[in-house]
């Protein structure tokens, strides 16, 4: 019997609703497979934990998490609480002390899916985007000066090291490397930002010597998300900076289905520290309560955390549940056009897991 011990913090709004079937799905798992268990551990962390306590997790918090396989995580975020601390002091010491610093996005237009844009199917809408997430754009580092004169100021410092910059774009080669991919394409700016962005540039150009047989392109981020809509064929692995893999997910979850689907993974690739599995999206006060969230993408992303833990047969059994759901048409969520509840939609994808399994 495989045995694994997952954190799970459901957070706010709809992260309650979408991480239930999460669970319901994982449960469903462990059933027809009979030679895996999951031991999950909730905890109430979250914005209503803020209001009574003053902070979003316990002083010890993250010592609690360390010695789990993985973490699955909801959405965090409620109109009582500022974004800058919800965010700040739950998702970032988070993803920072453990070392994910590979946001791993897939974006995959799924079968039985239509695209806005005209004419690209499943076959044109295929690839995985790797975001630094750990350092670059988002750095807490600066300050703010003169407030409240003519002379105010603020300043916002990126930081960009060899290390953080080498690590994850070795990540994303081997990653295409691994999967028998040709080409790797690197968001940069170096045209405009003049410091971080011709060092990330010439560490990139430095490390594809080891990968002779991936074609590296750099690509500057505006042309970059021109090419998505364009031609989004061309692409494999992309691998960008945290604040541009940021924008460029959001604008790839956008063509492959709305945020009710795109998951995401927080990595620690050493696997020293646990990764976290989340939904991109966050906890949507304005549906939260109504019971129609799309868990798609919760559910998508404990794909990706068997995945991680070494059980591809697995991950794939998920999705492959998910798309067979999604070909047949007949359980949808209104965010996908129907008229489905989120419970609705979790139960079709165990049925038919059980079906598959
Ligand atoms: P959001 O992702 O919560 O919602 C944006 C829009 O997408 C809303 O109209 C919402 O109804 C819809 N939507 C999101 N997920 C959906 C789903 N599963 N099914 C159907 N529709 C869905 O982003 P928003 O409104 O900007 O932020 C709300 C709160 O969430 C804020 O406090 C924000 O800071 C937080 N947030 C947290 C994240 C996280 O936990 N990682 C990520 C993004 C935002
Ligand atoms: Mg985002």
């Amino acid at each position: 019997m495989k045995h694994y011990a997952i954190a799970v913090i459901a957070g706010d709004g709809i992260g309650p609703e979408v991480m239930e079937q999460g669970l319901h799905v994982l449960r469903t798992l462990e059933r027809v497979h009979g030679g895996i268990s999951f031991e999950t551990t909730a905890f109430d962390w979250n914005c209503r934990y803020y209001l009574r306590h003053g902070m979003m997790m316990p002083a010890d918090g993250l010592e609690i998490l360390k010695d789990f396989d993985a973490i699955l995580l909801g959405a965090i975020g409620s109109p009582d609480v500022p974004d800058h601390i919800s965010v700040w002091e739950l998702i970032l010491p988070i993803r920072r002390t453990f070392q994910q610093y590979v946001n791993l996005r897939p974006i995959k237009l799924l079968r039985g899916l239509a695209s806005p844009l005209r004419g690209k199917g499943h076959e044109q809408l295929d690839f995985v985007v790797v975001r630094e997430n750990t350092e670059g754009e988002y750095s807490n580092m600066g300050g703010r000066l003169h407030s409240g004169t003519p002379y105010e100021l603020a300043v916002q410092n990126s930081v960009f090291t060899r290390f953080g910059i080498e690590r994850v774009v070795r990540y994303a080669f081997s990653l295409a490397a691994g999967a028998g991919k040709r080409r790797l394409a690197v968001a940069t700016k170096s045209n405009g930002i003049n410091y971080t962005m011709p060092f990330w540039d010439e560490v990139v150009l430095e490390l594809s010597r080891d990968y002779p047989r991936i074609e590296t392109r750099l690509y500057h981020i505006d042309a970059l998300a021109a090419a998505f809509v364009e031609r989004p064929e061309q692409f494999e692995v992309v691998v960008a900076s945290n604040l541009f893999g940021d924008i460029l997910t959001d604008l790839g979850a956008a063509l492959v289905g709305g945020l009710g689907l795109a998951p995401s993974g927080n990595i620690n690739p050493e696997k020293r520290y646990p990764s976290m599995f989340e939904p991109i999206h966050g906890s949507a006060p304005d549906i939260a309560g109504k019971g129609i969230a799309n868990p798609l993408a919760q559910i998508w992303s404990i794909s990706m955390m068997l995945d991680h833990l070494g059980h591809r047969d697995l991950g794939r059994l998920v999705l492959d549940s998910i798309e067979d759901v999604l070909l047949k048409g007949e359980v949808r969520t209104p965010d996908i056009g129907g008229t489905a509840t989120t419970r609705e939609m979790g139960e079709a994808i165990a049925r038919q897991l059980e079906s598959n399994a």
